[in-house]
């Protein structure tokens, strides 16, 4: 056993998503959202959950909150529902909405607890779907001005921010794969919708920075795995480098160098969407610090039937996977973390999601004995304990996530959570894995077994 400090003013937070947690669906003026209307419609969602109270956040936020100070948590990153704030996207702001994040602001901000918001973890105004969604480029300036009017509520006491959340995940599975809301599979509108999206993160990010109240930090939080070929052959290496370009970086070379990557087997991004004049002058707004959500890593086989980016994914086999059935690969984060280290080398790094899906429920002495997360954290913890030891900097984590809660498309079935909530009756439980990371939080030392 080895054993790493982290420095004290390390950040050690959990992270969650509006419509998670929150429930209160249709309450206080909140508009719907996609995920309001595909949770609502049948068959999308793994036995017909749907996100309509969830954790019922919307009204236990200070219990929620004072259990994280109990547990002696520096930080947490939530999100916010843009259609709770502005109910059609555009135009009319909800002052109920504004006032609900405000009352969580001040709730954390009382317990010590530094609020990280995310502009935007998926839920998109219904509204703003109807009039085509992300594929339509008009959606990038509804974004600047709900960022706009959300700094200006929120900016004298929120200084940490992330435009988005996983925009790689909501464009992909959401308009090419049709897996997650709005359920489209429109090959050519999601990579319209990256588009578009890129060129919103870099207005919203400058909405942020002109308003009145300075951001101290502004990020966003990508969806990053390392990319491992399946074999050593020049083709498949040459395929994970592309997966690599595409999957971790679509987002993040276009913000901090005003350029997309270079994925496609031939040709360029050009050749597939309308890339106007101007463009890369609203998509470039360099980032303060870097947000990698992580949970394993990526194995893939060059794919000649594929004639874009020319991938297929694989598994790697025969490994450890939690109840999800994602690989548990620890080493995955601190090579991530160093590759973008070594990229983006004077940005600070935030791991802003890690965890891991296991279904534990209380037993017969009421305690939630985890024991499969625990070694799960001590693993991952402890590789971005080594990648800082090689020199990244790193400054804080965020894990996945606080209470269980509603998981997309699989509902309540995976459980991410180190309190265990019982959806029935909204009571909460610390799991072993809650009490374990409590007491990292207070000490910063993490004992764990170094990878031979
Ligand atoms: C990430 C999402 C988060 C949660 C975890 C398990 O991709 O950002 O909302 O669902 O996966």
């Amino acid at each position: 056993m080895a054993t790493y400090t982290f420095p004290k003013d390390f950040l050690w937070g959990t992270a969650s998503a509006s419509y998670q947690i929150e429930g209160a669906w249709n309450e206080d003026g909140k508009g719907e959202s996609v995920w309001d209307r595909f949770s609502h419609t049948p068959g999308k969602i793994k036995m017909g959950d749907t996100g309509d109270a969830a954790c019922d956040f919307y009204h236990r936020y200070a219990g929620d909150i004072a259990l994280m100070s109990d547990l002696g948590l520096n930080a947490a990153r939530i999100s916010l529902s843009w259609p709770r704030i502005m109910p059609s996207g555009k135009g009319q702001v909800n002052q109920q909405g504004l006032d609900f994040y405000n009352r969580v602001v001040d709730e954390l901000l009382k317990r010590n607890i530094q609020p990280w918001v995310t502009l935007y973890h998926w839920d998109l105004p219904q509204a703003l779907e109807d009039i085509g969604g992300w594929p339509n480029r008009d959606l990038a300036e509804y974004f600047r001005d709900y960022a706009a009017v959300v700094a200006d509520s929120l900016g004298d006491r929120v200084k940490h921010w992330m435009a988005f959340n996983e925009p790689w995940i909501f464009t992909i599975l959401g308009y090419l794969m049709g897996i997650h809301a709005p359920g489209r599979r429109e090959p050519v509108a999601a990579m319209k919708a990256t588009h578009t999206v890129n060129i919103a993160q870099g207005l919203a990010i400058r909405a942020l920075r002109e308003s009145r109240n300075k951001p101290a930090a502004v990020g966003t939080a990508f969806s990053m795995s390392p990319v491992h070929p399946r074999t050593d052959s020049r083709e498949d290496r040459a395929a994970a480098e592309r997966w690599h370009q595409f999957y971790n970086m679509w987002f993040l070379d276009p913000v901090m160098r005003g350029e997309y990557p270079q994925a496609y087997v031939q040709g360029s991004f050009a050749d597939h969407v309308d890339i106007r004049p101007g463009d890369f002058d609203k998509i470039k707004a360099p980032l303060d610090f870097i947000g990698i959500n992580l949970y394993t890593r990526a194995v893939v086989a060059h794919d000649p039937n594929d004639h874009n980016i020319g991938v297929a994914q694989v598994r790697a086999g025969g490994e450890e996977v939690t109840d999800f059935g994602w690989e548990v690969y620890p080493p995955a984060l601190s090579e991530m973390i160093l590759r973008v280290a070594k990229d983006y080398p004077d940005l600070p790094i935030y791991v802003t999601e890690n965890g891991c899906s296991y279904g534990d429920a209380p037993g017969p002495d009421g305690k939630v004995n985890d024991q499969r997360r625990v070694s799960f954290l001590r693993r991952f913890i402890g590789e971005v304990g080594r990648a800082m030891q090689a020199g990244a900097d790193v400054r804080g984590y965020f894990l996945w996530t606080f209470t269980d809660n509603f998981e997309w498309a699989e509902g309540f079935r995976q459980r991410f959570g180190i309190v265990y909530c019982d959806f029935d009756t909204q009571r909460r439980v610390v799991k072993e894995s809650g009490h374990w990371y409590s007491r990292l939080a207070r000490s910063g030392a993490l004992d764990f077994d170094p990878p031979a």
